[in-house]
């Protein structure tokens, strides 16, 4: 340990070491708050509650983490199953707000970060706790979401961040770990990716990630199937939706989880999914992320689809300016904001008529819409045939148009050309 001491709180919400007796630790079962499971215990002097929270990472069994925290201490272990608010109370609102941020990211993280902050105030309440402890890092944006969460629906609460204080290196935190009978996942010359995943998609950062130049190792891809050993056979994958909400995948109907589930496997197979991303950070810093998004780049690309069919010309050129600044707001940890449920109203407003079917076709790492339909398409073939003539539309009526429609122009151009 290359420093001892606790640090002293610099914000209101942060916590008084003298004054922690109870804990609240957000708990993934991984190195880091495994080393924070003991090392509470031991600096605060304090009892630590371990709470996991199930977002749809795949691959976790729930039960070895429960064990892990019990034995190392914890007073008691809760799992908590959110997989289905936080698909219709997260991962829909950012689907009606066509949420990307950056042009790339589709805020997995960033979504699932208020809602486990919410569920540590409530937990944190319910078992006594003065204070949440989590782990993330002072570089990055989780920090951020947690602890404006936090703060926000819970002014009573304290927090402490020991990843952000205790200035244990890799190399220390493992010698922590041995010292006090942590078990260390597999050989610790490589440092492990640092990933986040949920039902909405998954992140790898570090190691190599850090050198721009550095083309993708194939070993960072652990849900999409690379592109070029994808089927050779392409397969459309039609979405329903139903007031923008999806629905139905090729004609079955599911509830949100499942359709997740099932969109994020499909894609996968095809090699569709993969961002490599370069990403203006909160707190200052641009970093490279590589993502791993099939479902929300297939489901995104369909409602957006259907969206632009049922709005009109006006309500598509608006909307993604407030789709933009959603998915700031969001990013930018102010989940609480009244600015973004303002927003979501819009949203809603606009959904009400997203409702038809997309076909999209996936093939080799590319998605591309087929087939579309909507009751409420502001869409007519016969008006928009090449091959007829007349009905609502009159041609006679074009030049008319055209005259008066470009008038300012060519005032304009004259005035500065003749
Ligand atoms: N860059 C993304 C974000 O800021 C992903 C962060 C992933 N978080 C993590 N702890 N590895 O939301």
């Amino acid at each position: 340990m290359s420093d001892t001491s606790l640090p002293t709180p610099t914000a209101s919400y942060e916590a008084d070491p003298a004054q922690v007796n109870r804990v609240l630790l957000l708990y993934s079962g991984g190195l880091d708050t495994s080393v924070m499971l003991k090392w509470i215990q031991d600096r605060y002097d304090a009892e630590v509650v371990a709470l996991t929270v199930n977002l749809g990472q795949p691959g976790e069994d729930y039960e070895v983490i429960r064990g892990k925290a019990m034995a190392l201490g914890a007073l008691e272990c809760h799992i908590v199953d959110a997989r289905k608010e936080f698909a219709s109370q997260y991962v829909a609102l950012a689907i009606k707000s066509n949420a990307l941020y950056g042009g790339g990211y589709p805020l997995f993280t960033a979504l699932g970060r208020p809602l486990i902050a919410k569920l540590a105030v409530e937990y944190a309440r319910r078992s006594g706790c003065d204070t949440i402890a989590h782990g993330c890092t002072g570089k990055g944006n989780d920090q951020v979401r947690i602890e404006t969460t936090i703060a926000t629906l819970a002014p009573e609460l304290k927090v402490i961040a020991p990843v952000r204080s205790w200035r244990m290196g890799r190399e220390e935190e493992i010698a922590y770990a041995r010292e006090h009978g942590i078990p260390v996942k597999g050989g610790t010359e490589i440092a492990p990716y640092s990933i986040d995943d949920n039902l909405w998609g998954r992140s790898s950062e570090g190691r190599w990630i850090e050198d721009l130049d550095h083309a993708p190792d194939d070993d960072v891809f652990e849900l999409v199937t690379l592109p070029e050993r994808a089927p050779d056979e392409p397969e459309v994958l039609s979405i329903s939706f139903e007031r923008g909400i999806p629905v139905a995948l090729n004609g079955q109907h599911m509830q949100l989880v499942e359709l997740l589930e099932a969109a994020a496997e499909v894609t996968a197979r095809h090699g569709v999914g993969i961002v490599d991303h370069i990403e203006d950070r909160i707190v200052g810093l641009k970093v490279r992320d590589i993502y791993e998004v099939p479902a929300a780049t297939v489901i995104l690309l369909a409602h957006q689809e259907l969206e632009k069919l049922v709005s009109t010309i006006h309500q598509n050129h608006f909307k993604p300016a407030l789709d933009r600044q959603w998915a700031y707001l969001v990013y930018a940890g102010l989940w609480w904001e009244p600015l973004r449920t303002d927003l979501d109203a819009y949203m809603d407003e606009v959904n009400q008529r997203v409702t038809g079917e997309i076909g999209v076709k996936l093939y080799k790492g590319h998605a591309r819409v087929v087939t579309r339909s909507s009751p409420n398409a502001i869409y007519d073939a016969s008006l928009a045939s090449f091959a007829q003539s007349g009905g609502l539309f009159s041609q006679e009526a074009s030049p008319g148009f055209i005259e008066l429609f470009s008038l300012q122009s060519r005032m304009a151009w004259r005035l500065r050309n003749d």
